[in-house]
């Protein structure tokens, strides 16, 4: 298949936006950019194109797909949508959370993985909103990634896994966030947070009751054969470089000067000069999560150019704004944590 790939200039774009959703109404896939990360669209009622998108990506078919609505009451067609739900999207939609509801019989079971239940997503990238429009139907879409690798924060990432997989790639520039939405499920008394995102807990907490954490969230191996969140059970995000986390942050940058010269760093911008001869990535600057997490992705499809044996990187805290960025790099790491050196 060729795929096309479209620089996105603005105003001036109806008639691609036009083009894009005609391929998505006929079956097609396009990739597109949002606020978080950019995903791979198909028409989320119609099974044969949602089939496409695990074939495009190789995904495992229990793993299942948000639904990408222009309108959070778009949602009412296909999911049961609750007063909670109101309340939570009226203050962080559009924006970059996914809230899980139960499901209408509408929605076909390739986009579910078989559950009861659909994820579902307004995002608030312009790009993202004009395209949903102009396909007239919802879209499903996972992140523009081949499984298992980092997520693409660029149309260039999209293009290194997916070109010649998907019809259409839009080019909307870097993605703002870096790093996929916060998923919640709605409970009688509030939420459980499914995988963390920009949205904090804290910040869920005004609007409903109780924020529960799925212990999935800090601990892969929590998430046993039946997750609540399918997605969070795969080893995900990690580069073909051996990535190691060090636990004890403070004495980071002696323990790295320790280690086999020909290592590579995702080091602290503060810190970037401090590691003797290794080969070094910027990961941001230390008080700044929100930057770390925009960079992280990136980095981690770039490590492999530094072609090095072995990458070191802090672990980071487990409090609410490091949260996505533990959740994301404990994965990458595949767990592999040295714990307590010093
Ligand atoms: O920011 C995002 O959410 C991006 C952009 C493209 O919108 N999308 C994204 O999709 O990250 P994906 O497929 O890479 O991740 C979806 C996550 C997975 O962990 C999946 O298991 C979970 O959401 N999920 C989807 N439907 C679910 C459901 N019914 N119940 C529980 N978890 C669900
Ligand atoms: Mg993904």
């Amino acid at each position: 298949m060729k795929t096309e790939q479209i620089v996105l200039t603005g105003e001036g774009d109806d008639q691609i936006f036009r083009r894009a959703g005609q391929i998505l109404r006929d079956g097609g896939l396009v990739a597109f950019p949002t606020e978080t990360v950019y995903g791979l669209g198909a028409n989320a009622l119609d099974p044969n194109a949602a089939e496409k998108i695990f074939a495009a990506k190789g995904r495992p078919a229990d793993n299942p797909l948000i639904v990408h609505v222009a309108d959070p009451r778009d949602a009412e067609e296909f999911a049961v949508t609750t007063p909670a739900y109101y309340r939570l999207a009226a203050h962080f939609m559009p924006g970059p959370i996914t809230i899980i509801l139960d499901k209408k019989t509408l929605v076909p079971d390739s986009v579910t993985g078989g559950l009861n239940t659909v994820a579902v997503r307004c995002p608030a990238h312009p790009a993202a909103r004009r395209l949903i429009q102009a396909a007239g139907v919802p879209i499903a879409a996972p992140s523009a990634n081949l499984s298992g690798s980092p997520s693409p924060t660029t149309a260039a990432h999209v293009a290194a896994d997916l070109s010649g997989r998907v019809d259409m790639i839009l080019d909307g520039g870097e993605c703002s966030i870096g790093v996929e939405s916060t998923v919640i499920r709605l409970t009688k008394k509030g939420c459980t947070l499914l995988r963390p995102g920009e949205v904090l807990p804290r910040e869920l907490a005004a609007f409903v009751e109780e924020v529960m954490v799925s212990p999935a969230v800090l601990d892969p191996d929590a998430a046993g054969d039946k997750p609540q969140s399918p997605g969070m059970k795969y080893r995900h995000y990690a580069p073909k470089t051996k990535l190691i986390l060090v636990e004890d942050t403070a004495s980071f940058v002696d323990f790295v000067n320790r280690q086999e010269q020909d290592c590579g760093v995702l080091a602290y911008t503060e810190d970037m000069e401090r590691f003797a001869g290794r080969k070094v990535m910027d990961l941001g600057k230390k008080e700044d999560p929100a930057g770390q997490m925009h960079n992280l992705f990136r980095i981690l499809r770039e490590a492999d150019n530094m072609q090095v044996p072995v990458i070191y990187a802090p672990l980071p805290p487990k409090t609410d704004e490091y949260l996505a960025l533990y959740n994301r790099i404990i994965r990458a790491a595949g767990c592999e944590v040295i714990k307590g050196w010093t």
